[in-house]
């Protein structure tokens, strides 16, 4: 492995995406946003009418399915889905199709390509401990999840979705739950990351706690 790969992983709303985002600007690396590919999919399973617990169902929707992450788009089949993916019907329902072994197959191996071609930063659940076990640097993000429900809900506000924060955080608790239970490559930290809690600390702060353990 010649590319500097970096893994950010932990549970929603730790910060996984704002700090993975500037980290790889200062950088001048790519960043890859893995939990945008799994909403992908489960938008478009719901668009499709799919029944979210008909593994088989969803399996076909993903092998038929074009998946790709460049310059921070998420593409679907060709198509930036960036907004799509954030609404709550995705986020209540994508857990589900994230479980779906033949699915994570599939995402992981769009994953593993982007890495041996560039110097990434990823973002995700299993990044450190399935997907690139040998990556440079590893970090594990945490927050209570009051704080992580605080965050989701202001920018789902900012864009003008209208929803109540305890659902957000009801949300945020159900879906750690089946991410860190499923029994296929589960959020976990692995035991080489290094554990940043971010709670209470500015985006600055922890990006510089991430910058000083790199050496490049
Ligand atoms: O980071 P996020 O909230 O956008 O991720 C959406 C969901 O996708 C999350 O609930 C779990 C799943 N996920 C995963 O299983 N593995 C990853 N590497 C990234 C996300």
């Amino acid at each position: 492995m010649n590319n500097l790969v970096i893994a950010v992983d932990g549970p929603a709303g730790a910060g996984k995406s704002t700090i993975a985002k500037i980290v790889a600007k200062k950088l001048n690396i790519n960043y890859i946003d893995t939990g945008a590919m799994y909403r992908a999919i489960t938008y478009k399973c719901l668009k499709n009418n799919i029944d979210i617990n008909n593994e088989d169902e969803i399996i076909k929707i993903a092998k038929d399915t074009d998946i790709d992450f460049r310059d921070n788009n998420i593409y679907l089949d060709g198509q930036i889905v960036n907004e799509e993916i954030r609404t709550m019907e995705v986020s209540n329902n994508v857990s589900n199709v994230a479980k779906v072994k033949e699915v994570r197959y599939l995402m992981v191996d769009v994953q593993r390509e982007i890495g041996k071609r560039n110097s990434v930063i990823l973002d995700g659940r299993d990044i450190g401990s399935y997907v690139f076990p040998n990556a440079h640097y590893k970090f594990f993000l945490v927050a209570t999840p009051h704080e992580r429900g605080t965050r989701r809900h202001k920018e789902l506000t900012e864009k003008g979705y209208e929803v109540s924060l305890d659902e957000i955080i009801n949300d945020i608790i159900k879906r750690d739950e089946i991410d860190s239970n499923r029994e296929f490559a589960p959020l976990v930290k692995a035991n080489d990351a290094i554990e940043i809690d971010t709670t209470g600390k500015s985006i600055d702060a922890v990006v510089d706690s991430v910058l000083s353990k790199i050496n490049i």
